[in-house]
């Protein structure tokens, strides 16, 4: 049994493959954490809950009144704390009554074990059956208002991991206002944690940063109403010690798109607690009378060997449990992509003599991207106007799908539903449909507005014109962009006490939309996109099975931003093409070779014209997709592994996809920067046979797993800045004992 309560001792206790969580709830009724870390079998840790009379820490009213002033709120660790009662540590709920008082205290009322994972009411969340999962409803109650919570706790055993989400229910007849209502807390009885982000820029995201928490709060997160380039709603906690495969660390991800804050605080006693949900700056919920509001889910992890394992876990988890399931073990086809070739710049002849020459050399599918609809020259105009532009495409974009099916290859076009620019037939028609304060001079981005996705009447608008695009261009695969952040949010459609909502409908309204459109057209492949890796998120995930990485195409940044990436998404979700170079977001050249080896930790596409390569580039290319095809069920299904620090190792980057039967493995190396007169340098694999013979393709000799993970793989010498060496290994069946053998 996965979730095991104790009665007598009120103790809930909660088990993974390698992790327990345990709570009790403590004579006074607060749901009190006792436990996160490696697993723990058959014994009660609430012996670790102490306390002893401190000053400026007060203790409830009743502990008070038996004397037990070592009892208080704001040193004991809590499982959902609230504002006003006395911890005065970062709070989950911030809660406003009708008499203005700001206060609450939780009291266990009851709980459920049930069979199956919860799932959330319009919001994306692992999905897992009654053989996966299991799930602990526990229920508390305001000790002196009608609002409750439902706590969830989702258990997957066999991925380590553990969902937490909850939903607040006024029961009371006055309305409640909530300023904060966090999804989770995690309160750790230690303080010498080290905190890992990720935090970036446009086309520069997801760069690993690690610091040491302090007594005080360290706070990550988003007030963009996207989850943004800027920081992630993925943070990993962790010993001193631990690094890649050592020590112990916690990740936590959240299951959300929107604005989110993830915190750390060290408290007084040096005891450490993070928080994480949706950001409150901005945020302010009316819940009347019988109103529930949904927190969106936290993904938890586990793991006592480092950061690589601790990736396992979310990578196995949302490939199983969060990416549409049809495209779980889809084999998706290679693609060009229009974009970085020819931007709003095009014809219809120039898009098909592109595709042709791609289709000559192997590509299956065709991407239209950007400047395809309405007036859509230059990024000022036509956003909104989901039509085709005639001038471009004489046939529209169905006449352009046609010939491009009847190439033979699949069709794919680019959207942004959630925008409008000024300078287009949508806006002119309903100006009243974007966010945007009265008298208030919208901020621009990209000389484009924020369409409110609040609004069913917006939503279905770009339900019936988007479906009408993907029915008569009968497409395959769809790009879903969404480039500026929100700001002057205002939604028309909301009265002046509801106007706080507006971001977190709007998630709410993009996540309806999302789910209707991939229902519709459940063979299309979706990619998410917002700038490059704007919302590169777990919720996103959800409806999407994969997002564009980033802008930066240049191999040699990519290689760092997918590094940062992987900590906390499968390399299958990462969207990654082979562009032309010098590059156009660096000037940087890096050979064909290293650009497409780069890719390949990731969808592999093209973004380029083809028809500019020499034919020495054009032979690479159908060996490249070859490649693909062949090592695409080992990169997308087996276990990744970062073999070099990413930050640190400037000379090299290595990483490695292993089967998760150890059988094969495929090892990619790209030399950064050469040296003169060069060190020697071996690099030691992960996650092989230790006993297991194997052998490298192209070479007779076999090397035994051990050997090739203790001792390690000599490395050529390569002359030149990014070149790769890759070794592609299968276990040798039945070929005996290898006297020879490394
Ligand atoms: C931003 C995306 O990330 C690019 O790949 C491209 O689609 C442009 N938008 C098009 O406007």
């Amino acid at each position: 049994m996965a979730i095991l309560y104790d009665p007598k001792e009120r103790l809930f206790t909660l088990h993974t493959k390698n992790s327990t969580w345990q709570m009790k709830v403590s004579g006074y009724g607060h749901l009190l954490h006792v436990y996160y870390g490696e697993k723990v079998e058959d014994a009660d840790l609430s012996y670790l809950l102490r306390g002893i009379n401190r000053g400026f820490s007060g203790t409830p009213y009743e502990a008070e009144e038996t004397g037990d002033r070592g009892y208080s709120l704001d040193t004991w660790p809590q499982e959902y704390p609230a504002f006003g009662t006395g911890d005065y540590r970062r709070s989950c709920v911030l809660a406003e009554h009708e008499d203005g008082s700001q206060a609450a205290e939780f009291l266990y009322v009851s709980h459920r074990i049930c069979p199956g994972k919860y799932s959330l009411p319009g919001l994306p969340a692992l999905r897992a059956g009654k053989e996966e999962a299991q799930t602990l409803e526990i229920r508390l109650k305001d000790r002196c208002t009608g609002l409750e919570v439902l706590l969830y706790y989702g258990v997957l055993e066999q991925e380590d991991v553990i969902t937490r989400a909850c939903i607040l229910e006024n029961t009371g007849s006055a309305p409640v206002i909530l300023h904060r209502a966090m999804s989770c807390c995690v309160d750790f009885l230690r303080g010498d944690l080290d905190l890992i982000t990720f935090p970036g820029r446009h086309a520069m995201e997801r760069k690993l940063q690690r610091d040491k928490t302090r007594p005080g709060v360290c706070s990550v997160g988003s007030t963009r109403g996207t989850s943004s380039h800027q920081e992630n709603p993925f943070v990993i906690l962790c010993e001193k010690e631990a690094g890649e495969y050592q020590g112990a660390c916690w990740g936590a991800a959240f299951v959300y798109s929107g604005n989110f804050l993830a915190e750390t605080e060290v408290d007084q006693i040096g005891q450490t607690r993070l928080v994480m949900g949706i950001h409150p700056e901005g945020f302010r919920w009316r819940l009347d009378a019988g109103g529930r509001f949904a927190a969106p889910e936290v993904v938890l992890s586990y793991s006592g060997e480092g950061f690589s394992r601790l990736s396992h876990h979310f990578h196995d988890a949302y490939r199983e449990h969060l990416l549409p399931p049809s495209f779980r073990q889809r084999k998706t086809p290679v693609l060009l992509n229009s974009w970085e070739a020819v931007e709003f710049t095009f014809q219809e002849e120039t898009l098909l003599a592109m595709a042709e020459s791609a289709r000559e050399l192997g590509i299956g599918l065709f991407v239209v991207d950007d400047g395809w609809f309405g007036s859509r020259d230059h990024d000022r105009s036509g956003l909104g106007d989901w039509f085709s532009n005639r001038e471009k495409l004489p046939d529209g974009i169905e006449g352009l799908a046609e010939k491009i099916h009847g190439m033979g290859m699949q069709f794919g076009l680019w959207v942004e539903p959630e925008m409008v620019n000024e300078d287009s037939c949508l806006f002119r028609e309903h100006p009243d449909w974007c966010l945007r304060i009265p008298g208030r001079a919208p901020n621009l981005e990209r000389c484009q507005l924020v369409l409110d996705m609040g609004r069913r009447e917006v939503r279905d608008y770009l339900f019936a014109a988007i479906s009408q695009v993907l029915s008569d261009t009968r497409a395959d695969y769809v790009k879903w962009d969404m480039n500026r952040n929100l700001s002057d949010v205002w939604s028309a459609a909301l009265p002046a006490s509801r106007q706080g909502e507006a971001s977190h409908r709007y998630v709410l309204g993009l996540y309806e939309l999302m789910d209707r459109l991939v229902r519709r057209f459940p063979d299309i492949l979706w990619e998410g996109c917002s700038g490059g890796g704007g919302r590169f998120d777990a919720g996103i995930l959800y409806y999407m099975p994969q997002i564009w990485c980033s802008d930066n195409t240049d191999a040699a940044d990519r290689i760092r931003i997918q590094y940062g990436t992987s900590f906390g998404y499968p390399v299958c979700a990462m969207g990654a093409h082979v562009s032309s170079c010098p590059n156009g977001q660096t000037g940087r050249t890096v050979p064909l070779p290293a650009r497409a080896e780069t890719a390949m930790a990731g969808t592999f596409g093209y973004e380029l014209d083809m028809r500019t390569f020499t034919e020495a580039e054009r032979a690479q290319v159908p060996r490249q997709i070859a490649d693909y095809e062949r090592l695409s069920p080992l990169i997308r299904e087996g276990d990744y592994y970062r073999l070099t620090d990413g930050e640190e190792n400037r000379e090299l980057a290595a990483w490695e996809f292993v089967s998760k039967d150890g059988r094969d493995a495929f090892v990619s190396v790209v030399f950064l920067h050469a040296a003169a007169n060069p060190p020697f340098r071996e690099i030691r694999l992960r996650g092989l046979d230790p006993k297991g013979l194997y052998r490298i393709e192209g070479e007779e000799r076999l090397y035994r797993g051990n050997a090739l993970m203790y001792a390690g793989l000599p490395l050529p010498v390569k002359l030149g800045d990014y070149q790769t060496v890759r070794y592609v290994l299968h276990r040798a069946e039945g070929e005996g004992e290898a006297g020879s053998a490394g």
